[in-house]
């Protein structure tokens, strides 16, 4: 069918055309944003699940929810090595520059102004706080002790008074939160503490890897008071199903069950994959109903991409010892595996291999489910390390 009506939309973050299997999530975050606008406790979000689960699309989806409850929104994406203080202090720029009305100053804004400024000061060159200046004086005494916690409190809280002040709410954004430290995440989760005790209209929704949950819970043993840690997983057959079909009838279009069924089962629901299989049947249907003959071609097509792209980008990335440890893995199979077993498939002890364990974690390739056992991030990893391991 024709390429340029595709409704699929495979790719990092962006919008499928049917958000299949959120509603409850996304309800839930409707509900934190209704009450933090009202100044009242509500218990916010930090999205967990693999890659490609759609945690950067749900978490746009809260922000666009924000915005038309009158919220002003900041989305910022931590990266591996960058600091906490400089992922804030642009955020909180942002922020409370947007909250600044020029003429009419309110003095809230203005005082959360002077706290960023003194928050400024506090950086170091080489976190990059050269490259911000304000045109105002530093507030004495506020975010500018040098201690983290502290410093980063002190502009949290300033920012979520002249939220009140103007009354706009802000909702602030954060994906990929497995790469802040855990010194940084348990400063974020107790500057959200005392904001959430003042009853400031200021929000924090988080998305990252499930490990994320451990080293947030690990961090400060309240952050289970304060958020709720929903994982979001691989589609259920029928959420699948929705997925792939609301799209192609909205396009006029159609698709047998017998193609949903074979699309399911490669994808095993996986929404990233299931994007791309969508995408891959729906060019090559000659007609206009993708039959099961469309569904497994586009199964060829479709592992011949993620295998050139989205799985070998993740793999070429690797050191030599980290792909043997990625190989010993797949060898053992699609489930969890106990580190020790991985280990052993290498001929090598346990504490040898632990640092490249661990580097495979901080990269973002691999968590450990519960302690002592290992996994992959990436859906479907194990088969590709299979196909590639049958071609070396
Ligand atoms: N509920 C859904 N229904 C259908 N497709 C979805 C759904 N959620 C996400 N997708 C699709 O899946 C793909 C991946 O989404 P997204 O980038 O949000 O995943 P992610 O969890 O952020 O991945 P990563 O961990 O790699 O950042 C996109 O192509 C998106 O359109
Ligand atoms: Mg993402």
């Amino acid at each position: 069918m024709d390429e340029y009506r595709n409704p699929f939309n495979p790719g990092a973050g962006v919008s499928p055309p049917e958000l299949a299997g959120r509603a409850e999530v996304l309800e839930q975050a409707i509900t934190a944003l209704e009450r933090v606008k009202r100044g009242r406790h509500a218990k916010s979000l930090m999205v967990l699940g693999l890659r490609g689960v759609g945690k950067t699309v749900l978490l746009n989806e809260i922000a666009k929810q924000a915005a038309g409850r009158g919220y002003l929104t900041e989305m910022v994406e931590a990266r591996d090595g960058e600091d906490l203080r400089q992922m804030l202090q642009q955020a909180m720029r942002r922020l409370l520059l947007a909250l600044d009305r020029g003429e009419q100053a309110v003095e809230a804004v203005k005082k959360g102004l002077r706290v960023l400024r003194s928050f400024l000061g506090s950086v170091t060159v080489s976190a990059g706080g050269v490259d911000i200046s304000l045109d105002v004086d530093p507030e004495v005494g506020l975010a500018d002790s040098g201690q983290l916690e502290a410093d980063v409190t002190d502009l949290v809280l300033a920012t979520a008074r002249a939220a009140e002040a103007v009354k706009r709410p802000v909702a602030l954004l954060i994906d990929e939160l497995q790469y802040v430290s855990k010194a940084e995440l348990a400063t974020l989760i107790r500057a959200m503490h005392a904001v959430n005790q003042a009853g400031l209209p200021l929000v924090l929704f988080g998305a990252g890897l499930p490990q994320l949950a451990g080293q947030a819970g690990e961090a400060k043993s309240y952050a289970e008071r304060l958020f709720e840690f929903p994982r979001l997983d691989r589609l259920s057959e029928q959420d699948a199903y929705a997925a792939l079909r609301e799209p192609i009838i909205e396009e006029g279009a159609a698709v047998a069950d017998a193609a949903l069924q074979e699309i399911f089962q490669q994808t095993r629901g996986y929404p990233y994959f299931l994007q791309e299989w969508g995408y891959n049947a729906w060019n090559v249907c000659a007609g206009d109903t993708i039959l099961e003959s469309d569904a497994r071609a586009a199964t060829a097509t479709s592992l011949r991409k993620l295998d050139g792209s989205f799985f070998r980008v993740r793999f070429d990335r690797l050191t030599p010892g980290e792909r043997d440890y990625m190989r010993a893995l797949a060898g053992l199979g699609a489930e969890p595996q106990r580190s020790s077993d991985v280990a052993a498939a290498m001929g090598r002890k346990g504490s040898s291999v632990a640092p490249i364990r661990d580097s495979l974690i901080k990269k973002g390739m691999l968590y450990a489910p519960e302690h002592g056992m290992i996994a992959f991030t990436v859906p479907l990893f194990d088969e590709f390390m299979r196909r590639e391991m049958s071609l070396v």
